[in-house]
This record gives structure tokens, sequence and C-alpha cells, in this order.
């Protein structure tokens, strides 16, 4: 990793908290021009108490064309002419339940935060990135490898993720604009429990039937959270790959994160469906 950092800025969406935040914290120690996407006046305080004066917050709701727009030019202003040399495309959400029964507005919102919002940021940067002969990272999951029971409509959105990267990666490769993704198992961030809140509501507000339908191997599926909820790796480690992303002379196309990621390159590349959907059957005892 010989690249000098002087002068060098990137973005990275929903840095309020989890690995966004951990991210923007760890690129500002390196000595990077942070600007950290986050929605609220008090998560960027909180960013600002524990970073230098370099970082810079940034008002970025990826849902919202004004707010990136004016993000852009904001930040275009900071740059000049050095251009953005990372997007770290991060901000995500998770909507779960049996697809069955999943409001089609709570899918549209899933698509719309971990899809378009993406694709959203990613176009109105471009022309910073490739000034700064920069990178992009998406942050995707091994659920953009894998597709579990209940998780379908976040798994869809990553896998959704993962194709955009693939074909992004070859057409922005006549510009040297490298393109990876990441693919974290288990972390242990906020996430986890927002999307737990918005499964319960959810799941409350089910008809009798869906519960009758999915109500025990819903509970199954859950059981095998709360032992994965035990073995979570920290931030850290993603934020590892983030930087080997950004500065390594040979990035990857894709990191795998820890055990899971690994287990699910395996099952993607390696297993039939029929052993996937028997492993995973098994391992959630439904
Ligand atoms: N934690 C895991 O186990 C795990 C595993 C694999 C992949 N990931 C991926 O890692 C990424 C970060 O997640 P995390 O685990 O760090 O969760 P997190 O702490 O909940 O962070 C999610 C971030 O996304 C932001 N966000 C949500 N909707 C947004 C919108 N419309 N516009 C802008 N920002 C928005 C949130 O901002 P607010 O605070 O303002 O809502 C927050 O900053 C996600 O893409 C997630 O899918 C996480």
């Amino acid at each position: 990793m010989n690249v000098s950092l002087n002068d060098k800025s990137v973005l990275i969406t929903g840095a309020s908290t989890g690995i966004g935040r951990a991210c923007a914290l760890h690129l500002d120690q390196l000595g990077f021009q942070v600007f950290a996407g986050i929605r609220k006046q008090n998560d960027a305080e909180s960013l600002l108490q524990s970073a230098s004066n370099r970082l810079k917050p940034i008002y970025l709701d990826i849902l919202k064309p004004d707010m990136i727009s004016k993000a852009s030019q904001t930040i275009e202003e900071e740059v000049k002419n050095h251009g953005l040399y990372g997007l770290i495309n991060n901000a995500g959400i998770v909507t779960t339940g049996p697809l069955e029964f999943v409001p089609i507005d709570s899918i549209r919102t899933q698509f719309e935060v971990n899809v378009i919002g993406q694709i959203a940021v990613t176009q109105s940067f471009l022309h910073l990135i490739r000034l700064g002969q920069g990178r992009i990272i998406n942050i995707s999951s091994v659920s953009g490898r894998v597709a579990s029971p209940f998780l379908g409509p976040y798994a869809a959105s990553k896998f959704a993720l993962e194709a955009l990267s693939d074909s992004m990666r070859v057409e922005l490769k006549p510009w040297n604009i490298h393109v990876a993704v990441i693919e974290p198992g288990p972390i242990s961030t906020p996430i986890w429990n927002k999307s737990k809140k918005v499964a319960q509501t959810m799941l409350s507000k089910l008809p009798i039937t869906a519960k009758t339908l999915y109500g025990d191997k819903i509970k199954s599926a859950m059981n095998w959270e709360k032992k994965l909820n035990q073995s979570m790796s920290s931030p850290d480690v993603v934020v590892n790959a983030i930087e080997h992303a950004l500065l390594s002379n040979r990035p990857r196309t894709r990191y795998r994160i820890g055990v899971n990621g690994i287990v699910a390159d395996l099952l993607a590349r390696l297993a039939s469906d029929k052993i996937r959907d028997w492993l995973i059957t098994k391992q959630r005892n439904m």
C-alpha cells in the first residue's frame, strides 16, 4: 500500500452508526479527507467529537435526489480538481419476513435504499471519481451470495447490488475505476435491533393465516439468528477490507469477510441448489 493520502477524499454513505461510522473514523485517522453521509444533526455532532477537524459530515439521504445533488456540489467545491478517491456505498436497511406476506411497499423501500439509492449516489459522483482516479466500494453481504428464508427482500436487494457491481466494474475499467464488493457475515451493529423492531411490527400486523402457516418456521429462523448474534464480528473486520479495497495496489473484486463470508462463497459456488436448501433448512431446524 504505497498511496499517498494527501488530498485524497472519500465519501461514505450511512456513516451515523455501525460499519459506516467505524469506516469514517478509521479513514479519517489514516489521513483521508472524509465526507461522512449522515441524516441527523446529533450524528454529525457525534462524529465531529470523535474525528479530526478534516472530517466533514454531509447531509445525505440517498432516497432524496435534491440532497444527492447538493452533496455532490458541496463536495465538488471542496475537492476541486483532485476529485474523489473513494465512494463507499454503505447505507442500507434490512427488510425480513415471509415473501408471501411482506407488504409490497416494504419490499419497494428495501430496493429503493439498497439498490436504487446506491445507483443514484454513484451516478451523481462518478465524474468526481473519474477526476480523482478513484475507486467504488459497495457494501453487500453474505446475503448477496446466498438467500436465506425470511430474508428474501434483503437478499434480493444485495444480489442486485452484486450484479450492478459486476456490470459497473467492466464498464468503468477503461478509466481504471476499480469496483469492489464487500460481503460481510454478521457484524455487531445497530442494524440487527433496527431490523428486529421492523420485523416485530410487521409480524404483529400479519393476518392469522400467516401466523398459522409460518409462525413456527419464523421462530426457528429467529432462534438461528440469536445463535448468530453470539458470534458476530466487530465492524473493524469490514473496515480492514475497505482499507485494502481503497489502498491496495491489487484490490480484490470481492471481499469475503469472516468464516460466514467464506462459507457463503463456497455454498454459492460449489453446492447444488438441493444441497444448499438442505443445509439451510437443517441449520435453522425448519
Ligand atoms: N451488520 C451486519 O451484520 C451486516 C452484514 C452484512 C452487510 N451489512 C451491510 O452493511 C451496511 C451498513 O450496515 P450496518 O450494519 O453498519 O448498519 P447500521 O448501523 O444500521 O447503519 C446503516 C446506515 O445506513 C443509513 N441509512 C439507512 N437508510 C438511509 C437512507 N435512505 N439514506 C442515507 N442513509 C441511510 C443509516 O442512517 P440513519 O442512522 O440515519 O438511519 C445508517 O447510517 C448495510 O449496507 C448493510 O446491509 C451489514
